[in-house]
């Protein structure tokens, strides 16, 4: 892969010295959805595919960014002072706003820079490949400008900076983090609140995770992940009248579960029910896998689905399908709905010798059910951001 992006590279910007490779991948979120941005345990781990980016440095101030997967959209051209957003320029936003976003944090970008993209990651279904397009570009600018002050979790920061600032999405820290941060076959607890972690081995021998598209589109699911987060801050409101907490996630579910009447809406009940037990659950998964239980491990993925599905209601019918046709098959230890919700896919542990099974049949009865057929995808875990 690094010499064919090297090749592409000098074919598109000319013969030179000076061009550098760099990885950085996607993520799965194994358990601990909708904590991130409640100061809660995520526990996610870096997959093998993701984003490969190629850079060299410019003597002028200029930025050229060309993606193998549009290249339809051909080459986007534009300079250090005119990084603002852009509609029409599409996937180019996401490199010019970690590049404003370092700017505006001081950082010095001595020159412009040419970028070539290609990620084998697929887009839009909750493996988080803009975070990876975003940490990419801010590893580029760390190597080549010299910014040996910043670490990797400060690139996951300015990440989730361009994103929310610059994008204008809400998403927490979990996918910026899991991609600057992961380590091949391990998974990370992370606590949000402060952002310690600890990487606790994710060796399956005897089993795959498994990544199912339901081929459902997640429609606004900016829009409804926003809405999550609203009702959130406006249920740790009315809390905070009564309990001194900074996050909902401080309260443990058992806590909750006796100041709870101070919240009057039933809807906004149900949204801290979920943040807080999925907090517990998340932090006892990551000690029951580290003890090799992953018996134990699969149920506390069926809970989060159960309530992701019935208290925070970011799942759909077709996710729900994907998740019960995979629980009736034997050798399946959990399955669940993966990532933001509304669509997108769900993340299965299965062992070894039913992998084939669990393909044909949740593939059939899927597509019974649904009329849709449903994308499997084995995936592996890998590191974080790198250079190759
Ligand atoms: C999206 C966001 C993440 C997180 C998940 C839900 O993927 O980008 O920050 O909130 O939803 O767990």
């Amino acid at each position: 892969m690094k010499q064919q992006l090297v090749d592409k590279f000098m074919e598109i910007y000319g013969e030179g010295d000076g061009i550098k490779v760099y990885f950085a991948p996607g993520r799965v979120n194994l358990i601990g959805e909708h904590t991130d941005y409640n100061g809660g345990h995520v526990f996610p781990c870096a997959i093998t595919i993701g984003t490969y980016a190629a850079a060299r440095k410019r003597t002028d101030d200029k930025i050229r960014c060309y993606s193998l997967n549009y290249p339809e959209k051909g080459m986007l051209k534009t300079s250090l002072g005119d990084l603002a957003y852009r509609r029409e320029d599409e996937w180019g936003n996401y490199p010019k706003s970690v590049i404003s976003t370092f700017m505006q944090k001081g950082c010095r970008i001595s020159c412009g820079l040419d970028l070539l993209y290609y990620g084998d990651i697929p887009k839009g279904l909750g493996f988080a490949s803009s975070a990876s397009m975003e940490i990419v570009t801010g590893l580029i600018l760390k190597d080549m400008m010299g910014l040996t002050d910043l670490n990797m979790v400060d690139i996951a920061l300015f990440g989730q900076l361009a994103d929310n600032e610059y994008m204008g999405t809400g998403s927490g820290i979990l996918d910026l983090f899991t991609i600057s941060m992961g380590k091949k076959d391990h998974a990370i607890l992370l606590d949000t609140s402060n952002l310690s972690y600890i990487y606790t081995p994710l060796n399956l021998p005897h089993e795959k995770i498994i990544i199912t598209n339901s081929g459902k589109p997640r429609l606004a699911v900016h829009e409804r992940h926003q809405e999550r987060r609203s009702q959130c801050e406006e249920a740790l409101k009315e809390l905070q009248t009564v309990v001194s907490i900074r996050d909902l996630c401080e309260l443990t579910a058992e806590a909750f579960a006796q100041v709870q009447e101070v919240i009057k809406n039933p809807v906004l009940v149900r949204r801290v029910r979920h943040v807080v037990t999925e907090n517990q659950r998340t932090a006892e998964a990551a000690n029951v896998l580290g003890r090799g239980d992953l018996q134990r491990f699969g149920k506390l993925m069926n809970a989060s689905h159960l309530s992701l599905k019935e208290d925070y209601e970011v799942s759909c019918r077709e996710l729900d399908i994907l998740v019960e046709e995979a629980w009736k098959v034997d050798g399946v230890l959990g399955s669940r709905m993966m990532g933001a919700g509304f669509g997108g896919c769900t993340v299965s542990i299965v062992k070894n010798g039913a992998v084939s099974e669990f393909i044909q049949k949740v593939g059939e009865n899927y597509e019974k059910r649904t009329g849709i057929k449903a994308e499997f995808y084995v995936v592996e875990t890998g590191d974080g951001a790198k250079i190759l």
